[in-house]
């Protein structure tokens, strides 16, 4: 029944609207929502699943369901008190950036319908660090949804310079471990919309950056969010830095920037900037997710981002060798049903998994 109410009702409607105006309407009704326990119960109750055991450990901690919200759509960190009802068992708040950001002139976001894509050019609009950082600091959520923070380069003159974009992140990262903040952190080196430098998203720049963050102390996984353009061999010496550097694992991963790579490719003229979300994103990552374990092994925790538009498709995710699935265009172009199907779909055919580890004790981690 949601399914069919979405899709034949609700999305139309939506859909003749301009996509970031949608995106503001939801995060203002979802943050209203989720101030109230009625309110939850009953999203809860509409978005509710079956009784299969759908909870998962990952790098010690416990996510409720293997789905969280990728990185992007809860950017200021304003639904941590609604998700958990909806059926995410995490979210990855931001990017954020240690100043706010404008972000790129609107307009911003172009859904591609045809093709179930979107074309991103947020330019990392964000709040900055600080006042992120307050709410999430002020918002209680349930043990076992996970709240991790992906942290990018301020898109911004300062920190265009390669030393000005390290020490950017720094800051983040810093700021985020001084207040406990974040049960895991991302390292967003694959942004493409960031306002001038390079991007750190290749060997000889990332390999300063991780050195630079890898003096934070603190005890929390950090993950990299991976591109998904480039061809395996460069993908590889990227990983290799990665896990030279001991970070816990890999999102693979960001937005494709091949817009041949679209189903319709009228849709998307090419004066368009930024980019693609949804269908264009998912063999390429499944298949580095793939190629990915196979090659390291159990070095690197999984998390399998880009083109979820089904419960199957995460199945195919996790399947290839992903830890947890991460998602956002699945949830508009399929429903907000999507990932209750996910963990149905999982707790029906778990994985069989590596032993678990110990669930961290959240409250007694220390830090620097
Ligand atoms: C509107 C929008 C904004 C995004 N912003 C970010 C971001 O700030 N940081 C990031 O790492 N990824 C960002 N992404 C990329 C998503 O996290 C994800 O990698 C990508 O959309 C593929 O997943 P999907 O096909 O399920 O949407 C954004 C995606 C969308 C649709």
């Amino acid at each position: 029944m949601l399914p069919f109410l979405y899709q034949r009702l609700l999305k139309p409607v939506l859909f003749r609207f301009d996509p970031e105006r949608v995106h503001d309407w939801f995060v203002a009704l979802g943050d209203g929502i989720g101030r109230v326990g009625a309110g939850r119960g009953l999203v809860s109750a509409m978005y509710g699943r079956g009784d299969g055991e759908a909870s998962v450990i990952v790098d010690g901690l416990r996510y409720r369901a293997p789905v969280v919200l990728a990185a992007g759509f809860d950017y200021n960190g304003r639904l941590l008190r609604i998700l958990p009802s909806v059926g995410f068992g995490g979210v990855e708040v931001g990017s954020v950036t240690a100043l706010p950001t404008e972000g790129n002139p609107p307009p911003r976001l172009k859904r591609l319908v045809r093709s179930r894509a979107i074309v991103v050019n947020k330019g990392l609009k964000n709040e900055g660090v600080e006042k992120i950082g307050d709410r999430l600091a002020a918002t209680q959520t349930p043990e076992d949804f996970v709240v991790g923070v992906s942290i990018a380069r301020s898109n911004r003159e300062e920190a265009a310079t390669e030393e000005g974009g390290i020490e950017d992140y720094a800051r983040s990262l810093e700021h985020l471990v001084r207040m406990g903040i974040g049960d895991y952190y991302t390292i967003n080196i694959s942004c493409p919309n960031v306002h001038g430098g390079e991007s750190f998203a290749d060997p000889a720049r990332l390999r300063p950056l991780l050195d630079r963050l890898s003096r934070v102390e603190h005890d929390r996984p950090v993950y990299a969010k991976m591109p998904i353009n480039p061809p395996w061999d460069e993908f590889r010496r990227l990983a290799d830095v990665i896990e030279a550097a001991g970070l816990h694992g890999l999102i693979v991963g960001n937005l494709n920037k091949d817009y041949a790579s679209v189903e319709h490719p009228a849709e998307a003229p090419p004066e368009y900037r930024g980019g693609l979300s949804g269908l264009p994103c998912r063999g390429p990552s499944t298949e580095l997710v793939a190629r990915t374990r196979e090659a390291y092994g159990d070095r690197f925790t999984l998390i399998g981002c880009g083109g979820i538009l089904s419960a199957e498709d995460a199945l195919e995710k996790l399947r290839a060798g992903a830890d947890l699935v991460q998602l956002i265009s699945g949830m508009i172009f399929t429903g907000p049903h999507l990932m209750g199907e996910i963990a149905d779909a999982y707790a029906q055919e778990r994985r069989p998994t590596r032993p678990e580890p110990p669930v961290l004790d959240r409250s007694q981690a220390t830090r620097s």
